[in-house]
């Protein structure tokens, strides 16, 4: 097992309150149970105006309880907090902190949070002004003096047409922040770089080369790393994903801006780990304006040059006790063979440790999954994970860790 990984089936109950982000709340509840954990739904009347009871039962596969005086007998109001792992409020509205605050237990999550000794995590979600106003801020400052963790909000869009902070957090900081409560910290005290995606080089001001690469299993990384407690920058080459708004996430979109980006982080990080896919070749020459198909005919020869090899130059220039780690990403369909070409990489790059994944139409690129294989600098396999990217992710991570 991985220590990233919760350490069993956790109870968790996602207390739904009656925002427009409610709609949301079904991605969280099913993180959780993709993630393997039981995970039962309570809802005040208000969310289940937004979200339907069908919906969540269906993806909690567990009723969805909002009434306080059905199924008496079982003594619900307290039965469901004292059995919990994990209570996540999702989303949580002004009103519904203000209540949990001041220890209000007139719905069922009132009483669950009464009843329960387990980490509470609030993600609040609502107007910018309602968020900053004194009354929600000393409401959400009492709850942190207890120990509440609060994810968010963000800033960004908001239901109508203004922005700011009050949007709930992603789906999956929620996630990592609440997973994080009962995750072994063992990377407090780490900093960690962590590049994703893919680069793209343009060809013209409308085209470019680019490669399949969603960004996904970088993104794990960094929100599994954050989850131990590292300190994580997120450099990112046009994801697909959305870059976790907890992690700090620098854009780029060439293979040179990476670069340029890597040489400047790595001063400042224990380990790298590089798993954008980078494009080893860029044209010669960015056309100014749009490559016309009439000035060129029924061919179009295009001259690409060699970019650097990021990876290699960190491991030369890499800082005492700097742990670098590579990628390699291929379509070699013999395991024999695909390991022949790991240890080539990682002899000629120089990296501490390589993962070799397997990629092609429908593996490893864009897809929810992965299957990995970890070799360290003498070629020796140190480790082998499948299964989802946040799972190959924490045991990618129990090994920079165990270095
Ligand atoms: O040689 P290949 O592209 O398979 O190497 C993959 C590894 O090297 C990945 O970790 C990738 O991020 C890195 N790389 C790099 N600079 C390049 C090409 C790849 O750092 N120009």
């Amino acid at each position: 097992m991985s220590a990233g990984d919760t350490p069993r089936r956790l109870n968790v109950v996602v207390g739904v309150t009656g925002g427009i982000a409610a709609y949301k709340a079904v991605g969280i509840v099913r993180a959780f149970v993709l993630a393997g954990h039981d995970v039962h739904v309570v809802a005040t009347e208000n969310a289940l105006r937004f979200v339907g009871r069908p919906t969540l039962e269906a993806i909690s596969r567990n009723l969805v309880q909002s009434d306080l005086y059905e199924g008496v007998a079982e003594v619900k109001h307290v039965a469901i907090g004292q059995a919990a792992d994990l209570i996540v409020v999702a989303p949580a509205t002004a009103n519904s902190i203000a209540k949990i605050a001041g220890g209000f237990a007139d719905d069922v999550l009132g009483n669950t949070i009464l009843a329960s000794s387990a980490p509470v995590i609030i993600a609040p979600a609502m107007h910018t002004e309602m968020w900053q106003n004194p009354a929600t801020q000393a409401n959400v400052q009492l709850l942190r003096d207890r120990g509440v963790v609060i994810v968010g909000p963000a800033v960004g869009q908001l239901t109508g047409a203004d922005s700011g902070p009050g949007r709930m957090s992603d789906v999956d900081d929620i996630v990592a922040a609440a997973l994080g409560t009962v995750t072994a910290q063992d990377l407090v005290g780490r900093r960690i770089l962590v590049t994703a995606g893919g680069t793209r080089e343009p060809l013209d001001p409308v085209r470019f080369i680019g490669n399949r690469s969603s960004g996904r299993q970088g993104v794990a990384i960094a929100i599994a790393a954050a989850a131990r407690g590292a300190e994580v920058t997120l450099i990112a080459a046009n994801l697909e994903v959305e870059s976790p708004s907890s992690i700090r996430v620098i854009s780029v979109g060439t293979t040179s801006e990476l670069a340029e980006a890597v040489a400047t982080e790595a001063q400042t990080h224990d380990v790298v780990i590089m798993a954008a896919a980078v494009a080893d070749y860029r044209p010669e020459h960015v056309a100014e304006s749009k490559i016309k198909k009439d000035a060129q005919g029924d061919v179009l020869d295009l001259r690409l040059v060699r970019n650097p090899d990021i990876l290699k130059s960190i491991a030369e220039h890499r800082l005492p006790g700097q742990l670098i780690v590579g990628f390699a990403a291929e379509t070699e369909p013999d395991d024999v063979k695909l390991l022949a070409i790991g240890r080539e990489k990682i002899t000629r790059k120089g990296s501490d440790l390589l993962i070799i994944n397997r990629v092609g139409w429908t593996e490893g690129f864009a897809t929810q999954n992965n299957t990995i294989s970890v070799i360290d600098s003498s070629g020796t396999i140190v480790g082998e994970a499948t299964g989802t990217k946040l799972s190959v992710a924490n045991r990618i991570l129990d090994l920079v860790s165990a270095r």
